[in-house]
């Protein structure tokens, strides 16, 4: 980590973070969490941070909760939320399903799943986030009409996650197949790298019924 970063989490960490522990699921309460009751936004994988400080900067009246388990992206968002003033974001670092399932039903606005890491190999796939169980989990925290927001440049898995939310029987496809590029997804890293190696991007958006 940069002396920066090192410094943003041992200054910021005490004020923004909330560990995830292995083991025992912990009960989340977002109101406390975040001082107040807005509508919240889980950052799934949250990487360097850049997309989840963007996003909430440009939406002050919902709560950013971004989960994490790198230490240095966590410790780079951190030192964005600083730099940017931003009081609607918190980080989470652990296992993102340890999480989801320490949150209670119906909670959150919209589940943001960017650019997961796509486990490419068939023995693998078992390791992806976006799969049946898993879909289940995080659409029961989803509130009746929340979105569930995910986007790959992996062609296969986008195939795959299409598949695995048509099956979801709780869950309405927002555009009746791949969705447009929405703007408010800021372009990260991982989606320059596909378009300078001329891999397009889906985003899929789905609603809880
Ligand atoms: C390919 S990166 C994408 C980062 C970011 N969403 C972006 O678009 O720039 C995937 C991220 O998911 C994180 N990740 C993987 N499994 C996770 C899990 N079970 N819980 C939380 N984060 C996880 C990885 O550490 C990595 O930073």
């Amino acid at each position: 980590m940069s002396d920066r970063q090192t410094d943003a989490l041992s200054r910021l960490w005490p004020a923004y973070g909330l560990d995830v522990p292995d083991g025992p699921v912990v009960p989340v309460d977002l109101a406390d969490l975040f001082g107040r009751r807005a509508p919240v936004v889980l950052e799934i994988g949250s990487g360097m941070g850049d997309s989840t400080a963007a996003m909430a900067a440009a939406d002050p009246d919902r709560d950013y909760l971004a989960v994490e388990v790198h230490t240095p992206g966590i410790a780079n968002l951190l030192d964005l939320v600083e730099r940017a003033g931003l009081r609607n974001v918190r980080v989470a670092q652990g296992d993102a399903l340890s999480l989801v399932s320490g949150l209670p039903e119906d909670v959150l606005d919209a589940v943001h799943v960017f650019f997961p890491d796509p486990w490419p190999k068939s023995r693998h796939h078992k390791r992806r986030i976006i799969q049946p169980t898993h879909v289940a989990l995080l659409r029961s925290r989803l509130r009746p009409g929340g979105v569930l927001h995910c986007a790959t440049d992996w062609a296969e898995y986008a195939e795959a996650m299409k598949a695995t939310l048509d099956a979801d029987p709780e869950l309405v496809d927002a555009y009746g197949g791949f969705a447009p590029r929405p703007a408010h997804r800021p372009v990260t890293k991982f989606e320059r790298r596909a378009i300078t190696a001329g891999r397009p991007v889906a985003d899929l958006l789905y609603r809880r019924r």
